[in-house]
């Protein structure tokens, strides 16, 4: 194990040689680098190394001690609780935190969520939400928690005091193609959570072409230390790996994503999406001491009866937007001057391309490919159909919203190589494809 004096050099040489590096040498190589001592070409060699060489639960471990120590906490200890958070490791069509949270906050847990920015494919919870209009996410501390201690629910930007190193390093990592260690996303994604404060935290971790673990087993590996990390820090944390080889939601968007939530939360939409927002606020609960039973009972019935799509009505008048997005979304979410159905094809469906859709919707302007860049909200794509769906020549296949004709032919013209049809029959992918420490 190498520890003490420290020497760049000698740390990357030892991660290249497969050398477990104590947390000690990891410490001073990360602080190092915020400090300015060592320079990005070294650290941007320091995780090729470890992408390649993997990193042991311990040096996972310490990573995510060393990011967290790098920022500011949060406390959430005045709040009466439980205090949950949820997390989704990246998605296409991944609405959730839309439905899960208010559900949470109706069965009388406490989400305090703090949350990104997209970046790439993945759509951000912020970028959706900001589609409604006057929604404010630069909530101050004391008043996200003034606001759950009231509704049980706020979600807000999450500083750049809250794990600093982070988000120096994942800039770096994203474009240095060292996105891809289970030891890197793990130490990432639980020392935001950790710095988060939430004292029961439930990861979904997405398995398949549209996200970073490309099977069930490496997500599962990548579920297993993320909760290894979180028990061992003294939070409830658990995980479900969940199917990422389609969108999940039909929507693939911002405002798009807040109409189809609501939908949802309204009653109006089944569907993988509301299946896997009902099985992650069952999670919670679980994670928060209820029995399984109840908490299915519970989670059921704050949808049936309205008392989740209140509190998303509440959050959104506490967070500056017009409410009548719950009763109507469309009335003031922004609308694409352009839509398009793409139709066409018959047979059973055989495979849906799901990164490619997140890639589309990007290109019309739903994401961004460099941090800072704005999102258009109005556009994006419906995906109308999943794998072992039955279609005729009429029936519509993904709807474009888009902000001229132009940009809509161009993805148009993309499409028929993201939907495979064929003689069939063809299964759809599970959903929950296995439960850690549930
Ligand atoms: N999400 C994160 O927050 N970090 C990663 O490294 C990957 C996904």
């Amino acid at each position: 194990m190498v520890g003490e004096g420290i020497d760049p050099v000698r740390t990357i040489e030892a991660k290249r040689d497969g050398v477990e590096l104590s947390p000690e040498a990891l410490g001073a190589f990360v602080s190092g680098y915020l400090a300015g001592d060592i320079a990005e070409a070294q650290m941007a060699a320091f995780l090729m190394a470890g992408v390649l060489r993997g990193f042991s639960a311990a040096e996972a471990a310490a990573l995510t001690d060393v990011f967290v120590a790098s920022g500011d906490t949060v406390d959430l200890s005045t709040l009466s609780g439980p205090t949950v958070d949820k997390h989704s490791t990246g998605g296409v069509g991944d609405s959730t935190t839309l439905i899960v949270a208010p559900i949470a906050a109706a069965c009388g847990l406490q989400v305090a969520k703090l949350s990104g920015r997209g970046l790439g494919h993945t759509g951000g919870t912020l970028d959706k939400l900001e589609a409604i209009p006057g929604f404010r996410v630069d909530l101050a501390p004391d008043e996200l928690a003034v606001q759950v201690e009231r509704i049980g629910l706020a979600v807000a930007a999450a500083t750049g005091d809250l794990v600093p190193a982070d988000k120096r390093i994942y800039a770096l990592r994203d474009v240095t193609a060292t996105v891809d260690s289970v030891g890197l996303i793990a130490s990432s994604v639980m020392s935001k959570k950790l710095a988060g404060g939430a004292a029961n935290i439930l990861l979904d971790v997405k398995a398949g072409d549209g996200a970073f673990m490309p099977d069930a087993a490496s997500a599962t590996a990548l579920a297993e230390l993320c909760v290894e990390i979180g028990r061992a820090r003294g939070r409830a944390t658990a995980a479900l790996v969940t199917d990422m080889d389609q969108p999940l939601g039909d929507a693939v968007g911002n405002a798009l994503d807040v109409a189809e939530a609501i939908e949802v939360l309204r009653g109006e939409r089944g569907g993988r999406l509301r299946d896997l927002a009902v099985e992650l606020a069952v999670g919670l609960l679980v994670l928060s001491g209820r029995s399984e039973a109840a908490a299915r009972d519970l989670a059921a019935s704050a949808l049936a009866s309205g008392a989740a799509l209140e509190r998303f009505r509440e959050m959104v008048v506490g967070q500056g937007g017009d409410p009548s997005v719950a009763d109507d979304p469309w009335s003031v979410l922004p609308r694409a001057s352009v839509i398009q159905e793409w139709k066409g094809l018959e047979g059973t469906v055989e495979g849906v391309a799901c990164k490619a859709f997140g890639v589309l919707a990007g290109r019309l302007g739903a994401g961004r490919l460099v941090p800072g860049a704005s999102v258009d909200a109005s556009v994006g794509l419906e995906v109308l159909v999943r794998t072992g769906d039955t279609v005729r020549a009429d029936t519509p296949l993904v709807r474009v919203h888009a902000r001229s004709a132009r940009d809509a032919e161009s993805v148009m013209d993309a499409l028929p190589d993201l939907v495979r049809v064929g003689p069939g029959p063809a299964s759809p992918p599970g959903l929950v494809l296995a439960r850690v420490g549930l």
